[in-house]
């Protein structure tokens, strides 16, 4: 359990953290200045100066380790105790976190080599979006022509250093659209064809000054974490930062003038900044960095966010409303758009005059050029999801009852109850795990204790499962199917 720690806390271990270093660092210096190392023998052959290095090396480590325990049992404030166990590995005396990263530099090694030779074209990427995702044709083909642009881009910066310093305009992209239509959906399938690191976060959990709130900052930390502590793959990766709309500095739905903060320091980041890879606040990561000096192999200690993708997504209901109003208003033209048209569709029309009425601040829209709006999933859609998409909530029912041997088949009449029932719970495509997890929550249940293989799912097993489940029991003359059944029979009367 983390807890939130005030300023004056944080400012307490800043500077204790401080004092810390600088004692290690003049410690440092006299184990190889004038003081311990002063007048003695110089070593006669390279084993015995390694020895003397170990040494030296070994006498750091317990200077930091009494420095450690000493600081974090003064600490004590939140009852937290950090073993120094937990940061090094006492076989190799390497930081725990920088063996992983070791093990995993060959995986990076290949996403960067993927990087250097991107060559995918709008059109693959479309294709491979649309084994997974159902409709929402016009987010695919933006997202996949600035993701191509962007990575080509990338490209001709790592082969040819001098492109870094022509001018060029991020296609940092904007979703919008109702809630579960696929914008997560979308971006974390790109993210996985590239081979890019991916972090996904909520602009809700930001607070302007990173006191009380996460700081902008830890979304690139995030990022080297997620690229197995690879800050130079990390700097290729994408973020993806959701609830953008609850920022809005005012109107909308935005919360207070601290959204605006927030939007100013993220927009610091869309460009082009160095960000410091050990959080100020973090004592952990510190002592990485301060391990890392003592092995003299000190850590890249920033990372530039020159070539990270910002996607940015957010349901933008009031300005849904909003952008209805003016429409309407207008009486002509978009005004007048029948009675089929969803409610979203208006999010398609908004320009950067409405975002700014809405709250988000003109600077931080004018660094988001590629602006796209998912559409709401019609009944249909959810029928085809279920159906066709790669990503379908049936395979995994499928294969949970494929874990007990069970054949599970649902007639097509059966998906479009299934799809017409989430449509009413009007959350998107999450209105079917909600439908289809009570229809087969007493199958799940009961099915597995009885010699049932093949479960056939119907129209009128939607309607009335415990009936269908019952009927199903009935046929089956195992013993194990009579108990069962008596089981749900008592339920049902109680
Ligand atoms: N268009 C779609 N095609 C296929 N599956 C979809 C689609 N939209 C959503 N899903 C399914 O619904 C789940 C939730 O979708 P997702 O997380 O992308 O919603 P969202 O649009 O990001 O919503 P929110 O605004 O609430 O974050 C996905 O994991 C996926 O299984
Ligand atoms: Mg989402």
């Amino acid at each position: 359990m983390t807890e939130k720690t005030s300023y004056s806390d944080k400012k307490t271990k800043t500077l204790q953290a401080k004092k810390m270093k600088t004692t290690i660092e003049d410690d440092n210096a006299s184990l190889h200045g004038n003081g311990l190392m002063a007048g003695a023998e110089p070593p006669a052959n390279d084993s015995e100066r390694k020895i003397e290095t170990q040494n030296e090396r070994e006498k750091i480590f317990e200077k930091i380790r009494e420095q450690v325990t000493g600081l974090f049992f003064g600490l004590g404030g939140n009852g937290q105790t950090i073993e120094l166990q937990q940061i090094m590995d006492p076989e190799t005396t390497m930081p725990k976190r920088r063996r992983k990263q070791k093990n995993s530099s060959a995986n990076g090694e290949e996403s960067i080599r993927k990087i250097h030779e991107f060559s995918m074209k709008p059109k693959d990427i479309r294709d491979y979006l649309q084994r997974f995702v159902i409709r929402q044709e016009g987010a695919k083909k933006v997202l996949s022509v600035a993701v191509c642009d962007h990575y080509n881009h990338v490209r001709s910066c790592i082969n040819s250093p001098e492109e870094n310093l022509r001018d060029y305009s991020k296609p940092n992209v904007l979703l919008l659209g109702p809630t579960g239509v696929g914008k997560t959906y979308l971006i974390r399938h790109v993210a996985k064809l590239l081979g890019v690191p991916f972090v996904k976060a909520d602009a809700t959990k930001f607070s302007e000054t990173g006191y009380v709130g996460n700081d902008v900052e830890d979304l690139i930390r995030n990022l080297v974490r997620n690229a197995d502590d690879d800050a130079k793959l990390a700097q290729y990766g994408i973020i993806f930062i959701d609830e953008i709309d609850k920022i809005a500095s005012f109107g909308g739905n935005g919360r207070d003038v601290s959204g605006r903060g927030v939007q100013v320091n993220l927009l610091k980041l869309m460009e082009d900044s160095d960000v410091n890879l050990v959080a100020p606040n973090d004592i952990t990561a510190q002592m990485h960095v301060m391990l890392s000096f003592g092995e003299g192999k000190p850590r890249k200690e920033t990372i530039n966010t020159r070539h990270i993708l910002f996607i940015v997504s957010g349901a933008f209901e009031k300005l849904n409303d909003q952008i209805r109003r003016r429409t309407a208003a207008s009486a002509i033209g978009f005004g007048n758009r029948g009675n089929d048209s969803r409610d979203s569709d208006f999010l398609h029309l908004a320009t950067t005059a409405d975002f700014v009425e809405f709250g988000i601040e003109p600077e931080f829209i004018g660094r988001l050029p590629v602006r796209v709006a998912c559409e709401q999933l019609r009944q249909e859609d959810l029928a085809q999801i279920l159906l066709t998409s790669e990503g379908s909530i049936l395979r995994q029912y499928e294969s949970d009852f494929a874990g007990y041997g069970i054949t599970l088949t649902v007639s097509d009449e059966a998906v479009d109850l299934i799809a017409s029932m989430a449509v009413e719970e009007k959350t998107g495509a999450r209105g079917l795990m909600t439908v289809l997890e009570k229809l087969f929550r007493d199958f799940k249940f009961y099915l597995p204790s009885t010699e049932v293989t093949m479960l056939h799912i119907t129209k009128e097993t939607v309607k009335n499962p415990s009936a269908a489940l019952q009927c199903i029991l009935h046929n089956c003359n195992s013993p194990a199917a009579e108990s069962v059944s008596a089981e749900i029979q008592g339920m049902a009367t109680r």
